[in-house]
This record gives structure tokens, C-alpha cells and sequence, in this order.
């Protein structure tokens, strides 16, 4: 469009305005993190003149100049025209109060796992763990927040994909914890030899193949790597619990985010004793298992 046929909108109150109705008619979906059009809105224009949200009312009224309207509009059609994820837009996300630099190499963190960090799942780890494993780090955004939240251990970022660490090494630097936190690329376990871990958390590709064909435009923005797990959603599940013991200490705890895999994950493995950790996801979004339950 045109920036001079935008003249009528003048300030940031404007955009907002503007960016809500494109929002309301055009074919996004809300899953990535806000759950309306108001919300992602404000945050959209905000973000992309790096204003903090806090600020709002501060600037609502502020003008902008030609570039800034330019750029906003740019990114409202990115957003709204080609379903492109507000996130990837303005490169960063937030968790559990925490800010993440995102491009479209990484999923956008939006793990339940994270929310389970505080009360230590639960309180389902007895012990502090020294050895942390975050298997599928992605953006590494799960892997700093068990870092910060036990200082004293040291974390293996693990993932298949070399774009994805390399948007995990940025959040790790960012956060200071370089030669902390260690970005690992392995298939799997397939690169860590026999190292083990008092605690492997892992938030893996959980969707199945019917359910990739039917997902609303933003996720194909995504990697199909961190989100694709075969017919039934377990492909990468089903490794992940057949070697988990061999690479946990005496003591340790798996704790493995399904998504909708819940029926998938009871009919293959009827015998596990696993535990539920409820979340705002739901009551069997994210399970714990001990080593010791593990066959
Ligand atoms: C659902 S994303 C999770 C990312 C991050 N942990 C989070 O919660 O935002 C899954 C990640 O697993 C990685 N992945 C897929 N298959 C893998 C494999 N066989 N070994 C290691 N990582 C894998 C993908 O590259 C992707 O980054």
C-alpha cells in the first residue's frame, strides 16, 4: 500500500486500530500465543517500534514518521495476508514472563513444560538436579529456564536441527549462559555417547500426519521438523522412551510434553506408570516417569 494513501492514519492509537479490523478480516488464526485480534494487535505495532508493552498509553498518541508506517504496514500484510506468526515478525516471543529472540529456524516456544519448572514438576524431583538434558531444544527456550532455575547444573541443549541451535546459541548468549548451557546437534541420543542426567526434559514433534494437513496457515511458517511425528504422532516418542533410561542417572526423572497424544502415547506403552503433570494445557498434556519405572 501506498504510505501516502495512509495519511489518515496518523499515530500508533491509529495503527492499532488498523491492524485489530485487518486482523478481524483476514484468515489468521490466534494459537501462538494471544487468543484475539485486540491483543495481538497492539502487540504487533508496539513490537515493531520496539516499544515495551508497559509503555502503551505513554505513546498511543505519538506520531509516526513515513518509514515507521511503511514498516507497520509491512508487517500487518505479513501478518494478515500471508499468515505469518506475529512472533517471526518481530522476533521474539515470551514464556512464562520470559523474552526469546525466534525466527522461523525454531519452533516459537510455547511449551507447558515451561509453566512446570517452578514447583519442579510437581515436586516430582526430590533431589536438585546437576545435569540437565533438554532434549529438542529448539529456540533453547526450556533449556535457560532450567538453567536460571537451577543454577548450579549444567545443560545439554540437544536438537536435530543446526538452524534451530543457532537460534537457541542467540538465547543462550543473551541470557549469559555461554559454557552453561550447551547446544548439542544429535539425532537423538545418537551424539552423547554415554552421558547421563539427573533430569531429561523433552518437548518433542507430536503431530500426527492427518492433523499437519488440517493446521491453520501460521504453523506452516514453522518448521515441519519440530512439529511432524508420523501417522500417529509418536515417531519421535517412541525412540525417546525406548532410550531414556540408558541416559538417565539413578534417581533421575523423564518428563516428555504429548500435546493430543495422550490416547497415542496409552496405546503403545499401556505399561508405563507414568504420572500426569496438569497444566493450563490440560490434565495429560505432560507426563514425568522415574528411571526406575522405565522397562
Ligand atoms: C516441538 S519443537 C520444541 C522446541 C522447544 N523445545 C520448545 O519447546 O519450544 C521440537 C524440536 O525437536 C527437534 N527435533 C526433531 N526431531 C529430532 C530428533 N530426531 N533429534 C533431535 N531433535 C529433533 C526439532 O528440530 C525441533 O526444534
Amino acid at each position: 500500500m501506498n504510505p501516502k494513501s495512509t495519511l489518515p492514519l496518523k499515530t500508533i492509537r491509529d495503527f492499532i486500530r488498523y491492524a485489530t479490523t485487518r486482523l478481524y478480516n483476514s484468515e489468521a488464526s490466534f494459537s501462538h500465543g494471544y487468543d484475539n485480534p485486540v491483543d495481538e494487535a497492539s502487540f504487533l505495532v508496539l513490537r515493531s517500534l520496539n516499544i515495551p508493552l508497559e509503555y502503551e498509553e505513554k505513546f498511543l498518541e505519538a506520531k509516526l514518521t513515513d518509514d515507521e508506517r511503511e514498516m507497520i504496514l509491512n508487517n500487518i500484510s505479513r501478518r494478515c495476508d500471508e499468515l505469518e506468526p506475529t512472533a517471526y515478525i518481530t522476533k521474539e516471543w515470551w514464556l512464562t514472563g520470559f523474552c526469546f529472540y525466534v525466527d522461523d529456524r525454531a519452533l516459537i516456544p510455547r511449551s507447558f513444560i515451561a509453566e512446570l519448572i517452578k514447583d519442579h514438576f510437581g515436586h516430582l524431583l526430590k533431589t536438585t538436579p546437576r545435569s540437565i538434558l533438554d532434549m529438542c531444544t529448539g529456540s533453547g527456550c526450556l533449556a535457560i529456564l532450567l538453567s536460571m532455575e537451577f543454577p548450579g547444573a549444567t545443560v545439554d541443549a540437544v536438537d536435530i536441527s543446526q538452524g534451530a541451535l543457532d537460534v537457541a546459541q542467540i538465547n543462550i548468549s543473551n541470557y549469559g549462559l555461554d559454557g552453561i548451557v550447551i547446544p548439542i546437534r544429535s539425532d537423538l541420543f545418537e551424539n552423547l555417547g554415554s552421558m547421563k542426567y539427573d533430569l531429561i526434559i523433552c518437548n518433542p514433534p507430536y503431530v500426527t500426519e492427518e492433523s499437519m494437513e488440517n493446521l491453520p496457515g501460521e504453523y506452516r511458517h514453522e518448521p515441519s521438523l519440530a512439529l511432524a511425528a508420523g501417522s500417529d504422532g509418536m515417531d519421535v516418542i517412541k525412540l525417546l522412551m525406548k532410550h531414556a533410561r540408558e541416559h538417565l542417572n539413578d534417581g533421575g526423572l523423564l518428563v516428555v510434553e504429548l500435546g493430543d497424544g495422550a490416547e497415542a502415547f496409552k496405546e503403545n506403552f499401556p505399561q508405563f506408570p507414568v504420572q500426569w503433570l496438569p497444566c493450563s494445557g490440560g490434565p495429560d498434556q505432560v507426563f514425568a516417569i522415574t528411571k526406575e519405572s522405565l522397562p
